[in-house]
């Protein structure tokens, strides 16, 4: 597909809330939507996927279609966030990996020698064709609410790649980085194509804005994000510059790398909930005072979703305040929905938020 059919393609969702504050106007009132909010906190979830396996769920376009809808229905959130998860494109691509319930993403065989990473795959546009197609169903179906499309960024794939699963201490992930620096760069740049080209189907297909996890960059220190992860996000979404869209990045636990995660290239910071949004906006202004002041999206502690709503509420009006330090706020968790979420509550906080 080439450019210009990729443009045409895209809904005009110029009064979008979510595309208005992401681009640092005044939105008709303060977006929200909530990362994983499609998934284990819906009934409706639960029932749908019963008998799929996770990542063949993934690759149906239909049912990736009515799952991502679940959570625009039920609680009116401002934005759809596509059904799929980071470790979709490596399996497409032929890497072997599984989704083990209540575990995460499980690699059949990890990558810790110079020869694996030399044997891994690249991804072509048509192996995720599912994905593309799923997007396509649900630009039809989504009316004023735009989509967003997301993909894992290199450090968090490396993670699961070379330790083989979740991890918490990422050693063996760290070890390979000081240890092989040229054995990890070439992980890095093989796992940044992955990702750019699962982007590039999802935009080629419609998404009106695009997230980069990099969930677990927190793990690293500025200097060693800087040396041995900045380079390869960075191309991720310089690659993504010419759709126009905006760019979210987002990682667990980054309050000492927000300026260097905005050097990237992002047009919108995501942040966790252990550093208050002005706070974020004060290290991100004095990291670069040139720059516009930043849009950010964040930052409600997950787990306060089961807290008693008068403690809640708070909560929630204290970040919508503390984001008025940004050029622009989208609200959302600091993290993912946690399974055991009321999704009453969610609904709720979404009505609180839009009457602010
Ligand atoms: O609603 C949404 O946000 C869209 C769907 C989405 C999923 N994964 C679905 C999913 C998104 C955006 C992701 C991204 C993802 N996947 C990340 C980055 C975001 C983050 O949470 O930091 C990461 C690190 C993964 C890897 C992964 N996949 C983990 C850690 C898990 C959870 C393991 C578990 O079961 O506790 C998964 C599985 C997964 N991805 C589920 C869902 C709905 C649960 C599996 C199921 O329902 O069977």
């Amino acid at each position: 597909m080439t450019n210009a059919t990729a443009v045409s393609a895209r809904r005009d969702l110029s009064q979008a809330p979510l595309l208005v504050a992401a681009r640092g106007g005044a939105p008709a009132h303060p977006p929200v939507w909530f990362m994983r909010q499609a998934g284990r906190s819906l009934p409706e979830y639960r029932e749908i996927r019963k008998g799929t396996a996770m990542l063949e769920s993934c690759m149906t376009p239909d049912l990736v279609c009515e799952i991502t809808m679940q959570p625009i229905r039920r609680h009116g959130v401002d934005a759809a966030i596509l059904f799929s998860d980071i470790v979709v494109p490596l399996a497409a691509a032929g890497i072997g990996v599984e989704i083990v319930a209540g575990v995460g993403p499980v690699v059949a065989d990890p990558v810790r020698t110079v020869a694996d990473v030399a044997a891994l795959p690249e991804l072509s546009l048509d192996q995720v064709a599912p994905v593309a197609e799923a997007v396509r169903l649900l630009t039809a179906e989504l009316g004023q609410t735009p989509l967003i499309g997301f993909a894992g960024a290199p450090f968090t794939l490396a993670s699961y790649l070379i330790e083989g699963g979740p991890s918490r201490n990422h050693e063996r992930t760290k070890a390979m980085m000081h240890s092989d620096p040229r054995t990890w760069h070439a992980l890095l740049g093989a796992l940044a194509d992955i990702a750019a080209t699962f982007l590039r189907a999802q935009l080629d297909a419609g998404v009106d804005a695009v997230q980069l996890f990099d969930s677990w960059a927190g793990a690293l220190s500025e200097r060693d994000y800087r040396e041995f992860v900045l380079p390869h996000s960075k191309r991720v979404l310089g690659e993504l510059a010419d759709a126009g869209v905006p760019r979210v990045h987002f990682g667990v636990g980054t309050g000492e790398l927000l300026p260097a995660m905005r050097e990237a290239g992002a047009d919108v910071v995501g942040v966790d909930w252990r550093i208050p949004l002005d706070e974020a906006v004060r290290r991100l202004v004095a990291a670069d005072p040139t720059a516009p002041v930043p849009v950010v999206q964040g930052n409600l502690d997950p787990a306060l979703l089961t807290a008693e709503w008068s403690a809640l509420e708070r909560e929630v009006r204290r970040i919508h305040a503390e984001g008025k330090a940004a050029r622009g706020h989208i609200f959302n968790l600091g993290h993912g929905v946690l399974p055991d979420t009321d999704p009453t509550v969610i609904t709720r906080v979404v009505e609180l938020i839009h009457s602010l």
